[in-house]
């Protein structure tokens, strides 16, 4: 598959649409990224401030992390292409019922369709990362949600919607190097295989929260910052001993690692989505180490640099194929569990000041 039939598949389902409303025909994530809006926070602008300051920074697209009713009145007719999400705590129900999938997509979906170009409905969110009665019996409600929610879209005649699930690095169990990786064993037939399917059934996308700065900050002695940083300029490289694929920066690493652990169930062909990727700008005393604005700057910009350039880069594994990304995340959220640096990861302070320059169109350059 070449990027330009990617990025025809992706987006030219829009394309009558933008053109019926009056829109020029900008909404495209192929030339720009997009930004989660999380809203955990008691701090934060009001979602009409929020959704100004999205469409000034030209998001190329907005991640939600519910349906809000609010938000996604506000965000039609716009050119930001959306994201909506079911909340882990509704999976069960939705797998359980036609009807209830059905109702969900009724009371959530269809009032702002196709005003709101709402294009991805994600299920739950890192499912596979908890561990509860629960949340293991979601693990296995998944695909069921899923393909209730698809059947009602179709019964609905929402046509250009499309299904996933975002799910962590931590559904691999090995991802060094990336040709040996294999996802968690005790979840790779009996939960990632259905997903598998359903995704390439359905002509989706794998959608994965993907963040080099982790595996940097647990192992800096072994892993240069630069290489975690996505620079250019001299870096050290990696050859993968398996492919001899050269590895220039350590996200390349981890996307390459899904595409081989999916690759081994039998599935080489679906599309990556970064449905979050980011860099801290602050954590606590003596907690993880290079969260700081100059870091978080670097990565983002050069981010932004690498998937919003013409020709698409791509990764060593699937080289010239795009890559929809989203950046974690629009606000820094004071009401995020978890250690200090889970709450400093706004491109944006929580009174809407940018913690640093961003242009998420890869137009400018930075120094
Ligand atoms: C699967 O393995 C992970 C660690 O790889 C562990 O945390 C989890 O509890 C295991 N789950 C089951 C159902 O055994
Ligand atoms: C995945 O989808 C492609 C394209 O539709 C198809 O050719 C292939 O057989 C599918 N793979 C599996 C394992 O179902």
């Amino acid at each position: 598959m070449n990027k330009t039939v990617t990025k025809i598949t992706l987006f030219a389902n829009f394309v009558p649409l933008i053109s019926l409303l009056g829109f020029s025909c900008t909404a495209t994530l192929a030339s720009k990224i997009g930004i989660n809006y999380g809203r955990l926070g008691n701090n934060l602008p009001s979602p009409y401030q929020s959704v100004e300051l999205i469409k000034s920074m030209n998001a190329g697209g907005v991640k939600l992390y519910d349906v809000d009713p609010e938000i996604l009145k506000l965000l039609s007719g716009t050119n930001l292409l959306v994201s909506v999400m079911v909340p882990n705590h509704e999976i069960s129900l939705l797998a359980s019922s036609q009807t209830k999938a059905e109702e969900w997509i009724k009371n959530n979906i269809l009032p702002f369709y196709p005003q709101t170009m709402i294009q991805f409905l994600l299920v739950g969110n890192e499912v596979l990362s908890y561990f509860s009665d629960q949340d293991r019996k979601n693990w296995f409600d998944l695909v069921p949600a899923m393909n209730n929610l698809r059947t009602s879209l179709e019964t609905l005649n929402i046509k250009n919607v499309k299904i996933g699930t975002p799910l962590a690095m931590e559904v691999l169990q090995s991802t060094f190097p990336p040709s040996s990786a294999e996802f968690r064993s005790n979840v790779s037939y009996s939960v990632i295989l259905p997903i598998l399917q359903f995704l390439n059934t359905t002509r989706s996308f794998f959608f994965i929260d993907v963040y080099p700065y982790f595996p940097w900050s647990q192992n800096p002695n072994d892993i240069s910052l630069d290489f975690a940083l996505l620079k250019e300029q001299g870096n050290p490289k990696f050859v993968d001993p398996g492919t001899g694929l050269v590895y220039t920066n350590l996200l390349d690493q981890m996307l390459d690692a899904l595409v081989f652990a999916m690759a081994k169930l039998g599935f080489p062909q679906i599309p990556l989505f970064i449905s979050e990727t980011g860099w801290p700008t602050a954590a606590g005393d003596g907690e993880q180490i290079g969260a700081n604005i100059a870091n978080a700057a670097t990565y983002n910009r050069n981010l932004i640099k690498k998937f919003t350039a013409e020709p698409s880069i791509g990764t060593p594994a699937r080289p010239g194929i795009f890559i929809p990304t989203f950046i974690f995340s629009l606000f820094d959220e004071n009401q995020k569990t978890g250690p200090e640096v889970e709450r400093h990861w706004g491109v944006l302070r929580a009174d809407g000041t940018a913690a640093y320059k961003i242009d998420l169109t890869g137009n400018s350059d930075w120094p």
